[in-house]
């Protein structure tokens, strides 16, 4: 394995060298995805795991076994990572379900004449910042951080690991963006009707669910059933890649927390940037409870 402190810069974006090399991120740009695949995208901290958890339990209609025997790396492979492709030969899930960072711009030719199902979650980038601030802190691949300051400015201005916020959200969501089976669902929207978000997603997949098995899917991915299950939570990871003193992978699960760490000047400055960056673009978020 890599060592873990190193970088790799791939067109320009920084991805942690010890899961990612020049290879098999060149690989992920060529992966041949097959129509029955599900692919799960996301900026880092935005609700990922969740994402990766209600698909396993939506395929598997409520039933929990997969998702409490088997690692989410493995059932939901990463596909930007060099072990990739061993995992991905090894499983016997179908549809094969498939995880990734990489924005549109990079991945989106290889999704062309495909019916693959792509997933994207999106969080509000304030919280997307802290929930990435701390993560960096027992997170032994991530580069050190120092203030949440410094590290605010390098998540505006797109310098952090896998890149911009700003240009994911715009390319993944771009009506250019030309994917056909794309669902783009938020992170708020799972945590203020969780059952409902269910739905959507299991109707997307063509895989609707009775009531009593939404019920379970409900059960298994509450926050409290993440944080307790080891397949999940990333406690099976060793301390000298996550330092488990510092924090948990499974912090807060908060919709609205990034107010407890911003301060007001770093409210507007914040705002300013996301003003001028999001122009144009014609989503309309709703990122708090109205
Ligand atoms: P916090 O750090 O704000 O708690 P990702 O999987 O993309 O890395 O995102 C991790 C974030 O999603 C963490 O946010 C984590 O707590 C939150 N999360 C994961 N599962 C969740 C759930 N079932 N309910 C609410 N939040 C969840």
């Amino acid at each position: 394995m890599a060592r873990l402190d190193v970088t790799e810069v791939f067109h320009g974006i920084s991805f942690p060298g010890h899961l990612h090399t020049q290879e098999s991120l060149e690989h992920a740009l060529k992966f041949q995805f097959q129509d029955t695949d599900i692919l799960i995208v996301s900026y880092p901290k935005s609700g990922t795991t969740w994402i990766q958890e209600i698909v396993t339990l939506i395929s598997n209609r409520g039933d929990s076994h997969l998702s409490q025997t088997v690692p989410n790396w493995t059932r939901a492979p990463w596909l930007e990572q060099y072990y990739f492709t061993a995992v991905l030969e090894a499983s016997s899930t179908t549809p094969r379900l498939i995880t990734t960072h990489l924005p549109h711009h990079l991945l989106g030719p290889a999704l062309q004449g495909t019916k693959a199902k792509v997933i994207y979650v999106s969080r509000n980038p304030k919280d997307v910042v802290v929930s990435y601030y701390h993560f960096h802190k027992m997170a032994n691949f991530l580069p050190k951080v120092d203030t949440f300051a410094e590290f605010l400015k390098g998540f505006l201005e797109g310098t952090l690991h896998f890149g911009s916020w700003f240009d994911h959200i715009k390319g993944w969501t771009s009506p250019t963006a030309a994917i056909d089976n794309l669902l783009h669902i938020t992170y708020e929207e799972m945590s203020l009707d969780l059952p409902g978000s269910i739905k959507r997603m299991s109707s997307f997949l063509q895989c609707p669910l009775v009531e009593d098995e939404v019920i379970n899917c409900v059960k298994h991915c509450s926050f409290s059933s993440m944080r307790d299950n080891k397949m999940i939570n990333y406690t099976l990871v060793s301390e000298d890649i996550m330092d488990h003193s510092k924090g948990s992978f499974m912090r807060k699960g908060e919709v609205g927390d990034w107010k407890h760490t911003f301060t007001e000047e770093q409210n507007q400055y914040f705002e300013s940037i996301f003003t001028s960056k999001m122009q144009g673009c014609t989503l309309e978020f709703v990122w708090e409870k109205q």
